[in-house]
């Protein structure tokens, strides 16, 4: 299932504005990113996906259910009413025959919302929403164990909350709960945390616990084929569901291995970095979001696609405001290569402030906005952060008043004024670390100059 294209009338700042998704015939990848300054519009164009698709999962639910209105305060300022259009593509369920196929894969929705106390303006057609979402129901009616898309929206506002010790209620989490809070709060590693601790009950009952297994290792020391045979026997009990989050954290951080809930001495998530083992409220914030984000995409796949073997492989939709949050700058550069290897079927839309993320990743379609306008960037591959930043990002690279100086001083060693240029470098050496690079390479001109004049 993805968006192939999208269009606001009277959203946010937006009067009207036609937004194509990747993958597009140029953009082959299925990650599209916006990038623009604060109050860009980037937050309002995710927020009116989100709330379009809580149309699909309401429906998916109940065949009547309504999904989230446009609140009124989106109603572009100057104007009554507003709408949402959304175009998405869906093969899956639909049959083979070809006449058939251009309407079977192809659904067009419009929800509208009118100001209060004005005049309908536009109104809402939903009927290729109910009949997408029918088709999933139907699917899961002949077979329970038939995929459902992930549809997630992690807002700004997603926060890593304290891992709870206690949990107070025991969860049933049945497949549906896959889109549990998916458009509205996003990322709760409380209920990642309870997930994950239901799950692993389960995976030990039908498999040997860490703890048994560790007072073991020493009484069959003695017999590697029994000691084999038992790890072996532990590895099929794995459960996939729990692989599937395993996975997708170590292939967004290699130096993390084996997530894990420790009942003794008290609760906690456990996971080994570096080969040593960590409470996970240890790690750093960067650490802890990123494993939030990339186990929460891959926990709601694992739900949602029961009967796949490798749950990563399932499709769907993930939209992820200022995706590179709290991200350490080398994770932000891999950040796209990694999601396209992890979860290849999703179809992403990001906003980011970072050229580190628009730089390293061939194919992804980058728009921008400005005064209400997209516009589409050719692509940023390789480009270096500095180029990006000042050709997208329209952001010096280096503070203005500090380029000035940088400027004058090279102005003066240039032009041989070497008192001035000495006067220059003394202060900017005071307000620079010592190696920062433009300021050695000041003062490796300046030092050329003074030999060459001193040999005068
Ligand atoms: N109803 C509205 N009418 C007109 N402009 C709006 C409305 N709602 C929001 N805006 C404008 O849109 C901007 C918010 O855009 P947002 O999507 O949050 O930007 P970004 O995420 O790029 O920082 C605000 O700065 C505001 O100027
Ligand atoms: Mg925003």
């Amino acid at each position: 299932m993805e968006i192939q294209r999208v269009i606001l009338n009277n959203i946010g700042l937006f009067e009207n504005l036609e937004i194509p998704l990747a993958p597009t015939e140029q953009n082959p990848s299925n990650i599209t990113v916006f990038v623009g300054n604060n109050g860009a519009g980037k937050t309002s164009v995710l927020k009116a996906l989100a709330t379009s698709l809580s149309w699909f999962t309401a429906r998916l639910r109940t065949e009547k259910g309504s999904g989230n209105p446009i609140p009124e305060d989106d109603i572009l300022n100057a104007a009554n009413a507003a709408t949402i259009e959304i175009e998405i593509c869906d093969s899956s369920g639909a049959s083979d025959n070809p006449n058939q196929s251009e309407f079977e894969h192809h659904f067009k929705w419009t929800l509208a919302k009118n100001r209060i106390g004005r005049k309908a303006g536009y109104t809402s057609h939903l009927n290729d929403c109910t009949r997408l979402a029918n088709r999933y129901r139907d699917a899961l009616t002949r077979d329970d164990k038939t995929s459902l898309p992930i549809i997630a929206f992690y807002p700004v506002e997603r926060v890593v909350l304290d891992i709870p010790l206690k949990i107070r209620t025991r969860h049933t989490f049945l497949q549906l709960d896959g889109y549990d809070n998916s458009l509205s709060q996003g990322v709760d590693f409380r209920r990642f945390f309870e997930w994950f601790r239901e799950r692993e009950d389960t995976e030990n009952e039908s498999g040997i616990s860490e703890d048994l297994l560790n007072q073991l290792k020493p009484l069959l020391e003695t017999n590697p084929d029994a000691w084999q045979r038992l790890n072996e026997f532990n590895a099929s009990a794995r459960d996939r569901q729990l692989t599937a989050v395993r996975t997708a954290i170590r292939q967004f951080m290699p130096q993390m291995d084996n997530l894990r809930v420790r009942r003794k001495p008290r609760l906690y998530m456990a996971i080994d970095k570096n080969g040593e083992t960590l409470n996970v409220a240890q790690l750093s914030q960067s650490e802890k979001s990123l494993m939030a984000l990339v186990g929460d995409i891959a926990r709601r796949l694992a739900m949602l696609n029961p009967a796949l073997e490798n749950p990563l492989g399932g499709d769907g939709i993930v939209l992820i405001d200022e995706v590179d949050l709290h991200l350490h700058p080398s994770w932000q550069r891999s950040l796209c290569d990694r999601l396209i290897a992890t979860f290849p079927n999703c179809q992403f839309v990001l906003t980011t402030h970072s050229p580190l993320v628009i730089s390293d990743c061939k194919n992804v379609l980058v728009y921008t906005l400005t005064n209400g306008e997209l516009r589409q960037l050719p692509s940023q591959y390789g480009q270096d952060a500095n180029t990006v930043l000042l050709d997208v990002m329209d952001t010096s690279i280096r503070n203005e008043k500090i380029n000035a100086e940088l400027n004058d001083l090279l102005d003066a060693i240039q032009d041989s004024k070497l008192t001035e240029a000495q006067q220059l470098l003394a202060k900017l050496t005071e307000e620079l670390p010592a190696n920062h690079l433009e300021l050695v390479k000041a003062k490796l001109l300046l030092r050329k100059q003074e030999l060459r004049h001193a040999n005068h």
